[in-house]
């Protein structure tokens, strides 16, 4: 803890790096990408920043007053607003805009915006010329309590989502839980699907402090979102600090009703259904999967259910899905968990724990898009 707001460190050896997570503190930006970047105030500081349409004024504005005001060389490009932007093309055109600005391996790419503007940006910085500085500015409740933290980064093939990516950790990360204010109502309660899902994989004691702060969550409560940003960075950390690039399958647990969520996604037409929404729909469908197998009873579903109800996401399958389960078994083979064909799923066994379980039949795993009980 500092003295006004919280600082995470994300441990991962020679990449590690801090999350500085505060209401109000982006105009500390200069002063933290110096300390991040190793530069002090007499050494000059240039930065690329990588912004939205919906982001710019007044965010990225803030932040190139910010830096400006400090002394810095400052060039923020402007994507189009949306997952469209997660492109090669425009990663190309980004690509062009560096050279233009005679960009080196000490000029700094900062994304300012959700997880579309952090993963586009964190590519680029990851590949041009090898690698530049990243400092991610989160915007989203989702950027702040996921995509911006671990170092995946990537765009989208025609054929598939994030298919062409690195993994690149940025050198800070700062997180303005005010910057939330301006974040449209369905976008907001997309995020705290995440945020949900991180009490029922790794802590039952944050579960219940979300279930204890429903009003603090519905009404964006500063203290509230500071300790719920603050706690979902730590947890993150911790598991990306076990399995950075993926391969002990501990990273995987962060995917809890995600295998049930891509195929919603997918079969509703990317956009009907907000990320988070799915992945509300895809916790509970995976609850009661778990219940079927035994693993937890009607009690850990009725909790999971209420507090996603009282933040107004979705619980229950969209009816024009309900009986398509040759399309949603089919998606799911998909998933980057499937090994040689078995689907796998992230199970909890209680409220704060999960595992990663396989060979379960496929008519169980479509039982559970419908309450049986
Ligand atoms: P997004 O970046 O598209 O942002 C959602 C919408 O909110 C956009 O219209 C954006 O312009 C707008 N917006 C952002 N901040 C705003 C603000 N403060 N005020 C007003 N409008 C604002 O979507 P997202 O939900 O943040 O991120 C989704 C993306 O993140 C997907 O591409 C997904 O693949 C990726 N993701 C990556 C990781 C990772 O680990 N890298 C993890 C999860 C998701
Ligand atoms: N969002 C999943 C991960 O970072 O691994």
């Amino acid at each position: 803890m500092n003295s006004s707001g919280q600082t995470v460190h994300v441990d991962l050896g020679s990449r590690s790096y801090d999350i500085s997570i505060d209401a109000g503190n982006l105009p500390l930006i200069a002063e933290l990408s110096r300390s991040w970047l190793g530069r002090s105030p007499d050494q000059p500081l240039r930065c690329f920043v990588v912004t939205d349409t919906n982001v710019l004024q007044p965010h990225a504005n803030a932040v190139k007053m910010a830096l400006s005001g400090a002394g810095a060389e400052v060039r923020v490009v402007c994507v189009k607003a949306g997952e469209v932007s997660k492109s090669l093309t425009e990663a190309s055109d980004l690509y062009d805009e560096l050279v233009d600005f005679r960009a080196d391996r000490k000029t700094a790419v900062l994304a300012v915006g959700g997880g579309v503007v952090g993963d586009l940006a964190g590519f680029i910085a990851a590949t041009y010329a090898r690698g530049l500085p990243f400092v991610q500015i989160p915007t989203t409740l989702l950027a702040m309590v996921d995509s911006s933290v671990g170092g995946k980064t990537g765009v989208n093939h025609p054929k598939g989502k994030n298919l062409i990516g690195a993994f690149y950790q940025p050198a800070g990360v700062l997180i303005d839980t005010d910057t939330m204010a301006t974040l449209p109502d369905r976008e907001y309660r997309s995020g705290l699907a995440e945020v949900i899902k991180y009490g029922v994989i790794q802590d039952s004691d944050f579960f219940s402090y979300l279930e204890e702060n429903i009003s603090g969550l519905n009404e964006r409560d500063p203290a509230v979102l500071r300790q719920v940003v603050s706690r979902c960075c730590e947890l993150k950390a911790q598991v990306v600090k076990e399995d950075e690039h993926e391969t002990t399958g501990v990273r995987a647990i962060l995917n809890y009703g995600h295998t049930y969520a891509h195929a919603f996604e997918a079969l509703s037409g990317y956009g009907a259904l907000l990320h988070g929404e799915a992945v509300s729909i895809g916790m509970v469908c995976g609850s009661r999967l778990a219940r079927s197998l035994g693993r937890i009873g009607d009690g850990e579903i009725q909790r999971q259910v209420e507090l996603l109800q009282a933040v107004q996401l979705p619980v229950e399958v969209p009816e024009e899905l309900l009986t398509k389960h040759d399309d949603i078994l089919s998606c799911m083979l998909l998933d980057k968990k499937t090994v040689f064909g078995d689907l796998k799923f992230v199970l909890p066994d209680r409220i704060g724990h999960v595992d990663t379980i396989g060979g379960i039949d496929s008519k169980m795993i479509v039982d559970c898009l419908a309450d049986s009980s």
